[in-house]
């Protein structure tokens, strides 16, 4: 079900539907949380699954102008308070997973777990952070439609794009229906994230790390190295999918999940 929740940090919508332990999903840039429908249809039968619109997507309001991942961590941990959850799993994709690394690092008594989708732990270069403000006026300016015709390439697995249009298609609404001001404040946010890659060897949290095979973004060598510095996580390659796998393949992504939530207990 979907519903705001009213927290000291303002509201967000969150879609919360199931019982158990709790699942809290984080999606990715400039998306919202229908990205994780097929996680929220198979999780929900045994654990509370919350999936949020994060501050300045979906139908969460924005706020200011820039967003940092760190601000974005603690909108999900006053979500968690007000929603009572206690410790969770935290589930972010790509974003997401730039902002639970801020999380893990802010708020681990809320943790019970982490898993890392299709995200890196370096920050931008220079010249990747000039092109985020570039684009972050650029948003306020035109809109987002732009936005979906540079990303929507790079997102998905090229035979995603030629097998399963309907899923790049209902991506493409998402992107184009986004706030630009809210999308402009995130990408000004990651232009500033840190980079936690000399933190990941002191992560001490059971840790799921999933990639899609062709993943554009984030690529699995990166994503091989993060898991092989944490000491308690394990890697999952996701076969037939991008960035956005948790949509490309879901049943292997969910397989994934399962047997980490299993170990979890
Ligand atoms: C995302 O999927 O959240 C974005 O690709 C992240 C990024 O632009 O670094």
């Amino acid at each position: 079900m979907q519903q705001m929740i009213d927290t000291s940090r303002g509201s967000f919508s969150v879609d919360d539907s199931g019982e158990g332990t709790p699942l809290v999903l984080l999606h990715g840039f400039p998306l919202d949380h229908s990205m994780w429908k097929d996680q929220i249809a198979r999780f929900s039968s045994t654990h509370r699954v919350v999936a949020l619109d994060l501050r300045g997507f979906g139908k969460s309001p924005p706020r200011n102008k820039t967003v940092t991942m760190a601000e974005f961590a603690d909108d999900v941990a006053a979500v968690i308070k007000a929603m009572k959850l206690g410790p969770v799993v935290l589930c972010g994709l790509s974003m997401g997973g730039y902002i639970a690394f801020a999380f893990q690092e802010n708020h681990r008594d809320l943790l019970k777990g982490l898993i890392l989708c299709d995200t890196r732990s370096l920050a931008d270069m220079p010249e990747a952070a000039k092109a985020r403000r570039v684009t972050a006026e650029r948003v306020l300016k035109e809109g987002t439609s732009f936005l979906a015709d540079t990303m929507l390439p790079k997102l998905f697995a090229e035979k995603t794009a030629l097998t399963r249009p309907e899923i790049v298609d209902a991506t493409r609404r998402v992107i184009e229906s986004a706030n630009p001001a809210g999308v402009s404040a995130a990408a000004r946010g990651m232009a500033e994230r840190r980079d936690y890659s000399d933190d990941l060897a002191g992560m001490d949290i059971p840790c799921l790390v999933i990639v899609g095979e062709h993943d554009a973004i984030s690529p699995a060598d990166e994503m091989t190295t993060i898991a092989n510095r944490m000491p308690q996580a394990e890697l999952k390659v996701i076969p037939n999918a991008g960035h956005m796998a948790p949509l490309e393949n879901p049943p292997a992504v969910n397989e994934a999940i399962e047997a980490f939530l299993e170990q979890l207990g």
